[in-house]
């Protein structure tokens, strides 16, 4: 391979994507693509470009010092950028905003394909992207200008990345901006987006994955589900999807087909509506098997509507349930102005 595809994800929760030749210092290929990471001596000295390598291998050089980089820091997984010569494609979390870095979010432009309807509770909107398949990390979001309402709204990539079709998995809020515009939506018209952004993203997949979705909090991980489809994960992976209403039980073929896909893949719906019938009703905390949680040796991640999120962490929390980690995705209404 003569180059590698570097995340740099800034604390502002921007992700730009960089290209790193074979043998190239990360400082050197992020000031090629003009973003100014921090940074004083470039040589190994001082310390200040010190980021956290999230995934990927890597080479850290030889030529730093203690002071700039101890083995406890480095065992830790924190680098120094100046030094730093990746090996595969790697993602670094850099503790700096992408402003004091020069840098900002990416903007690109889409045209409407499909808008599917899915029982009158959500759409799926696919869209082709006018240029290359955009890059992001499975489970990030995009913010979506709204045709003629001057206001965008975020949504979560449901499709995996570099695919030049990309989809999303919309919520129906009666009266909702974004969900008025969709009722009447085109294929052919085009869309400018903002992105990616957010630090909801599925990490090196080392032990056993618990996925927690509320609603259209599914999309993220139908995109993780597809990554882990394509590079053939072998790794256990539990999905629990928990919606309202009947109604709201939307593409769980979708889900399905990973189940044929992924050989260590199992999922189980939940509704809370007391009056459906479905087999498994309540909160999705209510439905984690034990060996799920694998003793605390899991990775958890959970998406979905605010109180749904802070309902399973506060649950986690009063059980002492301590996975190995734990990222989660609010889906946050944005504050609708009101007409003075
Ligand atoms: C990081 C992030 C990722 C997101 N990803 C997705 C996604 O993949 N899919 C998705 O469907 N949504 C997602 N959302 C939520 C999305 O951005 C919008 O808030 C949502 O789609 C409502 O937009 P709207 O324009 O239709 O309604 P708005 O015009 O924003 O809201 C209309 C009214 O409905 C209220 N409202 C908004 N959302 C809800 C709700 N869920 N339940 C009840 N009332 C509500 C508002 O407070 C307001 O009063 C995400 C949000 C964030 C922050
Ligand atoms: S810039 Fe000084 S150690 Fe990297």
């Amino acid at each position: 391979m003569s180059s590698y595809n570097i995340a740099l994800n800034f604390e502002d929760g921007v992700t730009r994507f960089i290209e790193c030749k074979a043998g190239e210092k990360v400082l050197d290929a992020a000031f090629r693509a003009r973003i100014n990471l921090p940074m004083d001596c470039s040589d190994g000295v001082c310390g200040t470009c010190k980021c956290r390598a999230e995934s990927g291998s890597y080479d850290l050089g030889e030529d730093y010092i203690e002071d700039a980089l101890s083995e406890d820091e480095k065992d830790s997984g924190l680098v120094l950028t100046c030094q730093m010569v990746p090996q595969s494609d790697c993602v670094i979390a850099i503790p700096a905003s992408s402003t004091v870095c020069k840098t900002g979010q990416s903007t690109f432009a889409a045209t409407v394909t499909k808008v599917e309807q899915h029982n009158d509770a959500a759409v799926v909107l696919e869209l082709a992207v006018d240029a290359a398949g955009p890059v992001f990390l499975p489970g990030q979001y995009v913010n979506i200008d709204v045709p003629g309402s001057g206001q965008n709204r975020s949504y979560s990539f449901s499709s995996a990345p570099g695919d030049s079709t990309i989809s999303f998995l919309i919520k129906k809020i009666p009266g909702g901006v974004m969900s008025t515009w969709l009722e009447a939506a085109q294929p052919g018209t085009k869309l400018d987006l903002t992105g990616p952004l957010g630090s909801f993203y599925l990490r090196d997949v080392q032990r056993p994955l618990l996925f927690l979705a509320g609603g259209t909090g599914l999309a993220p991980f139908l995109s993780m589900l597809e990554v882990l489809a394509r590079t053939n994960s072998q790794q256990k992976v539990h999905l629990i999807y928990g919606v309202t209403r009947d109604l709201d039980l939307v593409l769980v073929e979708a889900i399905e087909a990973y189940a044929a896909k992924l050989p260590n893949f199992t999922y189980a719906t939940v509704i809370a509506d007391a009056q459906s019938s479905h087999p498994r009703k309540g909160w999705v905390t209510q439905h984690i098997p034990a060996d799920a949680l694998n003793d605390g040796d899991v990775d958890v991640y959970l998406c979905g509507p605010p109180p749904m999120v802070d309902a399973v962490r506060k649950y986690f929390d009063d059980e002492g349930v301590k996975p190995n980690s734990f990222y989660y995705e609010k889906f946050t209404p944005n504050v609708v102005q009101k007409a003075a």
